[in-house]
């Protein structure tokens, strides 16, 4: 039996600039592995809790505290386990914690902690993580969501909107997905820049844009698709995340950039004609994550034409996903391993959703480093959707990187690339 001879922590430094927690198992095979937590902006109020230090230094954001609780609590009660049983490592991370939403030793520890043992695993096999998780089933490279437009809580709600992404239900596979995104990435910035309403970039490497008005927003990509030579839907569709527990103000979803509120019903009449009017595929979070009614309304009117995705709504936990899935609301779920804390409840998650008949999407934060975790957990897991920003800044490009490598180690082993089966029922 392989175990866990050593655990340590240390700071590192996410894609904002803001301290973060990376862990290191240690194992009796010989092998080690490092896992670095990341961190969201818009986040649910049902995630686990990074446990942040307060006071003045770095913002009140460090993290020396959960890092003091890997190496000692966690590192105490770690050592000595068998490196291959995640799911007793987990529960025994879940009960050391004690609380309900993992505040006491921080969710930045625990994750950090969970995906590393995780990664040892594999190496201890002597196998990358995403072919230690499959076993014996071939595996597919999941579809990209990739961000072209940020907004909302990354670009201090300069556009309502968080995410104008794209999806390319065209695409033969993941390489040339990221080809035809590369272009209208590029072809957007051009639109932007000829127009003067180049800002920069957002937090997940989207450009941050001067629109007047949120539809602006599809109209320009609609462009961007086309100036770069696509159909727009056939080839290349639009995803919004609306992330609108950020909107909402009471029992109304506010729109400052156009400087009006909405009733949910008024809020939902205006997505349902932007996807009559735009060629969108996919919109997550399009009510707040407590609106139970509009999500399941929109669901009942919208389900069959496209992926209504619920991110801060499910908060990755398998009972809300259970729950929801009664009422019908939704059809898919973003899959964030911090949001919940462990990659073995990550996975339930995963099989609930899978047990109601849901979609999934693999997710990465707005705040990211170099780990590229996630892109095997989706792999191995047999996830057919990959959300990880935009298509700049080096923390998104090494997790699209990291699917290029493996989808050119498979070769013709891998499964069909999903994208056309997927989005062959959206119109
Ligand atoms: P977050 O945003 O990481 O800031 O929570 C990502 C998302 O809403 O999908
Ligand atoms: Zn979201």
């Amino acid at each position: 039996m392989d175990t866990i001879t050593k655990l340590h922590a240390r700071r590192v430094w996410d894609s904002r600039g803001r301290p973060t927690v990376e862990a290191e198992v240690h194992t009796s095979h010989g092998s080690s592995a490092r896992a670095i937590a990341p961190a969201g902006a818009s986040t649910g109020s049902g995630e686990a809790r990074d446990l942040r230090d307060g006071g003045t230094p770095c913002g009140g954001l460090d993290v020396m505290q959960a890092i003091e609780h890997i190496r000692h609590p966690i590192a105490q009660r770690l050592v000595g386990m068998n490196i291959q049983d995640q799911a007793a490592i987990d529960a025994a991370l879940i009960a050391l914690d004690g609380t309900a939403d993992k505040s006491r030793l921080g969710g930045n520890a625990i994750v950090a902690v969970s995906l590393a043992c995780v990664h040892a695993a594999a190496a201890a096999h002597g196998v990358p993580l995403w072919q230690h998780l499959a076993g014996s089933q071939r595996v597919a490279l999941p579809v990209p969501e990739i961000q072209i437009f940020g907004g909302g809580a990354h670009a201090r709600g300069r556009v309502d909107v968080q995410d104008y992404l794209v999806v390319c239900p065209g695409a033969r596979n993941f390489a040339e997905a990221l080809e035809w995104t590369a272009e209208v990435y590029h072809a957007a910035g051009a639109r932007l820049a000829k127009k003067g309403q180049l800002q920069g970039v957002a937090d997940e490497g989207g450009y941050w844009p001067s629109f007047k008005s949120n539809e602006e927003g599809l109209i320009e990509l609609t462009r961007a698709i086309e100036d770069a030579g696509f159909k727009p839907r056939e080839d290349v569709a639009i995803a919004l995340d609306i992330a609108a527990t950020q909107l909402r103000v009471g029992a109304r979803y506010q729109l400052n950039l156009e400087n009006r509120s909405l009733s949910a019903e008024q809020f939902g009449i205006m997505l349902e004609r932007w996807v009559d009017a735009y060629p969108i595929v996919s919109i997550e979070d399009p009510f707040a994550e407590d609106d139970v009614e509009a999500m399941q309304h929109f669901t009942q009117r919208m389900g069959h034409r496209i992926q209504v995705v619920g991110d801060d709504f499910f908060c990755t936990d398998a009972q809300r996903i259970r729950a929801a899935a009664e009422r019908g609301a939704c059809n898919t779920v973003l899959i964030k391993p911090n949001q919940v804390g462990t990659v073995t409840e990550t996975f339930a998650a995963v099989q609930a959703a899978r047990a109601a008949g849901y979609g999934t999407i693999v997710s990465a934060r707005s705040g990211e480093s170099e780990d590229v975790s996630i892109v095997h957990l989706a792999i191995g897991w047999g996830v057919p959707e990959l959300k990880v920003g935009s298509f700049s800044r080096s923390e998104r490009m090494a997790k699209w990187n990291e699917g290029l490598r493996i989808e050119d180690y498979l070769g013709t082993h891998a499964l069909a690339f999903p994208a056309r089966k997927l989005f062959a029922h959206t119109h």
